[in-house]
């Protein structure tokens, strides 16, 4: 007992001094605490954002200087949206769907996949296909090369579907154990990105960080090899692990709950360093962070991580800055 109440009171101290700050900067609180999901970076460098508590895609210009949140486009039958990613230039693939928030799970029958083409003026949204047999997308991944076809992650079955946004035709491409939930969590696969042929991915009710080598033959995705777990994260048996991003060093910036941003690192022996580089178990700098994207505006902005929170934020920092 007196050794359990030791542990519970030193270990937040050596995390904190563990911690290897970042500076950040806040760039956008809604008013509202609406809860941002997912972000993607179009060319301009204006944001996307979703959010599972609204219908309606958002767009953000971070450079502005008087930063705005302003209505993209409401998709029809839909409480709120998930994954987004650019599945051609400028063309985003958005999930829509009636979203139980409290659950992580969706009405049976009513998610969609639609295409929004940021080409045209005003944008034009095309509703692609519906995928009956899933009863919750999470995320969703480009994959570079194949233009038209987007990974998603279906964080009930555990599994990822290959979407082709040309033909509309869905598929299970990948379906692992370790993509699944454990048995009472809510959801197992929640980000997903790809790089270099290999699907990386988040588990967060299995804390951990985890890729699989794939290859496209005939257009069609399929896995050349096992799941191989990078990182176990730390766990008390609450959902913790959310999205990340991959920069172009090959490291991860993982989204963490309830406050902070984890960067995983791979070692030139194989195996994975995790370090906390901002926030702290407080949510003081990201309350319930849920997603990272890189900036496309110039150099310096790529560099620059962008980080959305379950609570309104849109937090940046300088991932060079370590
Ligand atoms: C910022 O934009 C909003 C909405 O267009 C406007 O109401 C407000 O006056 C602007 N603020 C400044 C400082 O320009
Ligand atoms: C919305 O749902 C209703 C009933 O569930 C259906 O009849 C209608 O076609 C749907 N509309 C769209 C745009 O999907
Ligand atoms: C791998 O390398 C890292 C960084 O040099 C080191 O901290 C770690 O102990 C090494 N692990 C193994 C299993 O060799
Ligand atoms: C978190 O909040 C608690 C209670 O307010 C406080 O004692 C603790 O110092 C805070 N920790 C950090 C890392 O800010």
């Amino acid at each position: 007992m007196a050794k359990t109440e030791l542990f519970t009171i030193i270990l937040p101290v050596l995390a904190a001094s563990a911690l290897a700050t970042v500076p950040t900067r806040l760039v956008y609180q809604s008013p509202t605490g609406l809860w941002f999901e997912n972000i993607a970076v179009r060319p301009s460098s204006e944001f996307l954002l979703t959010s599972i508590s609204s219908p309606t895609l958002l767009t953000l210009d971070p450079h502005s200087k008087n930063i705005t949140l302003d209505d993209v486009y409401t998709f029809p039958n839909a409480t709120g949206l998930t994954g987004i990613a650019e599945c051609d230039p400028d063309i985003y693939a958005v999930v829509a769907a009636q979203i139980i928030v409290g659950m992580a799970r969706a009405i049976p029958g009513s998610i969609v996949i639609w295409r929004v083409d940021h080409t045209h003026k005003p944008p034009r949204a095309t509703r692609i296909a519906p995928i009956p047999q899933s009863d919750f997308i999470n995320g969703l991944a480009q994959v570079p090369g194949q233009p038209g076809i987007v990974l998603a992650a279906d964080a009930i079955l555990g599994a990822v579907y290959e979407i082709s946004m040309h033909t509309g035709e869905v598929r299970i491409a990948i379906q692992d154990e370790l993509m699944a939930p454990t048995p009472g969590a809510r959801g197992g696969i929640n980000g997903l990105h790809v790089c270099d042929e290999t699907l990386y991915f988040t588990n967060t009710a299995l804390a951990i960080f985890a890729r699989i080598p794939f290859e496209v033959c005939d257009g069609s995705v399929r896995a050349t090899g096992p799941v191989e777990i990078l990182v176990n994260l730390p766990s008390d048996g609450q959902p913790k692990i959310d999205d990340f991003a991959l920069d172009r060093g090959g490291r991860a910036w993982a989204t963490v709950h309830p406050g902070e941003l984890l960067l995983l690192s791979p070692q030139l022996n194989g195996t994975w360093r995790q370090q906390t580089v901002a926030g702290d178990p407080n949510g003081t700098i990201f309350d319930q962070p849920t997603s990272a994207a890189f900036g496309r505006r110039s150099p310096v902005d790529e560099e620059t991580l962008y980080v959305t929170t379950a609570t309104g934020q849109i937090v940046a920092l300088n991932s060079e800055a370590l």
